[in-house]
């Protein structure tokens, strides 16, 4: 059966464009090695009217689907299951840049186009596309709309929800949506895009979208700061927002942990700072003002906070080079937390005015479970998001710290967030890690509302299955 179930899909991709065997390996495990599974085959489409048939396929012949773009999603979204019944759909073909409308401020592209990519075509046009994730080489803008990225300039920006205007989508019975208006304002009717964005790939696949530009801005700031206290962040965010409005494009905390892991793993002995703070938080303005205006700006503003008492350090970056290496050290956590192994991943969002007080007493209630736990704790804090991750003390392995206290972290750590009014996912999403927590957090009115939406536009089920949504029969 599934030889013939090969061989049809082969005829609509060619043969070198459906992987079996060990040739799946890299399309079932996650990038970070945490999720793996097993798949019938990895199906690579070159083109929307292939992604329809080999989806048209699947539907009539009941093979569940798991659309992939860079496989760099954090929480299981992107690989099958362990049952071996599933075609892993790779974008990664569909890598075309299809059109850049300068006046209309708009790009056309293809699913399977790297961040990276796109933010390159962006500029070589003279415009900005403004989405910022330390994943931008791999993940894809496919892959960044199922689960509508962040990252560091959403304080700016917005999420990847905000950055587009139209899609294309192939639907779970392989129908095409052609959807890609780049309209700026179209209220006829349902706006169905956003069904598609943040859904990780459960109601359909999208092929394609028409992405928002912006102007370059003319001049860029970029400061390390030494602080205190997550109080003293906080309110020297509020400060630099009512001095410099919007221009204040990111604002990144990351703890004192955070900081010696990731300087750890670039092999740097210290933060370019005269000493070492409990907290440090990354400031990036980026303005229409020319570079000397702004940086007048920019330092007047710091000085202010820093002689309220709230700056304790401050390195501003010379040049580009500079910045580059402070976002560096920012971006890099990440992959210096999976390298270690053993960090409890949770990535809460609270509202910004009880990110001190969440810290304070999360960290404690954590450090009651798990003495020796190093509070790697950073993100997006100008949005009100905190990657809160513990990480295990040096002398226990990853897996007894996982064992013996991930569960009861991540309950604490959750409970807390929901207890402020926050979320337990504020920008990684489900997947298949986060999906039971939904029954905690989520009405049953709410999940119920979801699953109508599932079933209207994928009765079978077969559009990545076991993802986002808690199995129906548990929502009471
Ligand atoms: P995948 O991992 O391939 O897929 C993600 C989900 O979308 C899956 O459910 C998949 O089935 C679905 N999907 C993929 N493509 C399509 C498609 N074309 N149509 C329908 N469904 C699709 N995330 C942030 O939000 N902010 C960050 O700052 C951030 N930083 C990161 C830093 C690092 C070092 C890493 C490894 C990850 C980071 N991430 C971050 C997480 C991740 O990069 C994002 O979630 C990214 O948007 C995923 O894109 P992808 O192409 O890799 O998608
Ligand atoms: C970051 C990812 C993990 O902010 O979201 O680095
Ligand atoms: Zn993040």
């Amino acid at each position: 059966m599934s030889q013939q179930h090969l061989t049809q899909l082969t005829s609509i991709v060619g043969a070198t464009n459906v992987l079996v065997g060990n040739d799946t390996d890299s399309y079932t495990t996650d990038y970070r090695g945490v999720f793996r599974g097993k798949a019938l085959a990895v199906v690579r489409p070159g083109s929307t009217g292939e992604v329809s048939a080999v989806v048209k396929y699947c539907c009539q012949n009941a093979i569940p689907v798991v659309p992939q773009g860079g496989n760099t999603s954090l929480l299981g979204g992107s690989v099958p299951d362990d049952k071996g019944d599933a075609v892993v759909l790779s974008l990664s073909r569909l890598n075309k840049i299809r059109a850049v409308d300068t006046l209309n401020a708009t790009m056309v592209v293809d699913a399977g186009v790297t961040l990276h990519s796109a933010r390159a075509a962006a500029e070589e046009a003279g415009a900005l596309f403004p989405l910022r994730i330390g994943s931008e080489g791999s993940c894809q803008i496919g892959g960044n709309l199922s689960t509508n990225a962040g990252g560091t300039a959403v304080l700016r920006y917005g999420n990847m929800r905000d950055l587009v205007l139209g899609l294309e989508v192939v639907l779970p019975n392989g129908d095409i949506w052609h959807g890609l208006r780049g309209l700026r304002k179209d209220n006829a009717g349902y706006d169905l895009k956003h069904l598609f964005i943040g859904t990780e790939g459960t109601l359909g696949i999208i092929t394609a979208a028409v992405l928002k530009l912006f102007p370059v801005p003319r001049s860029k700031c970029v400061a390390l700061l030494g602080m205190e206290s997550a109080d003293a962040a906080l309110e020297s965010f509020g400060l630099l927002r009512q001095r410099l409005g919007p221009d204040v494009t990111a604002f990144e905390l990351i703890s004192s942990d955070a900081m010696t892991l990731v300087l750890g793993h670039l092999g740097r002995e210290a933060a370019p700072l005269n000493t070492t703070h409990d907290w440090y938080v990354l400031v990036e303005m980026s303005s229409t003002a020319v570079q000397e205006d702004a940086e007048v700006s920019f330092l007047a503003a710091l000085s202010d906070a820093a002689e309220k008492g709230l700056i304790a350090d401050a390195a501003i970056a010379a040049n580009e080079k500079q910045a580059a290496d402070f976002w560096l050290i920012r971006e890099e956590i990440s992959d210096a937390q999976t390298r270690t192994r053993g960090s409890v991943r949770c990535d809460v969002s609270v509202p910004l005015s009880s990110i001190p007080k969440y810290i304070r007493e999360t960290s404690a209630k954590v450090l009651d479970i798990a003495p020796q736990t190093r509070m790697v704790i950073y993100g997006h804090v100008g949005d009100g998001n905190v990657h809160f991750n513990p990480l295990r003390p040096a002398d226990m392995s990853a897996e007894d710290y996982q064992a013996k206290h991930g569960d009861a972290i991540t309950r604490v750590v959750d409970d807390a967030a929901m207890l402020m009014n926050g979320s337990i996912s504020a920008e990684h999403g489900v997947g298949t890690a986060k999906r039971d927590e939904l029954l905690h957090v989520r009405s049953n009115v709410e999940l119920k509302m979801a699953w109508n939406v599932k079933r209207a536009l994928d009765p079978a089920n077969l559009m990545n299955p076991g993802k986002v949504l808690p199995d129906f029969t548990s929502v009471k």
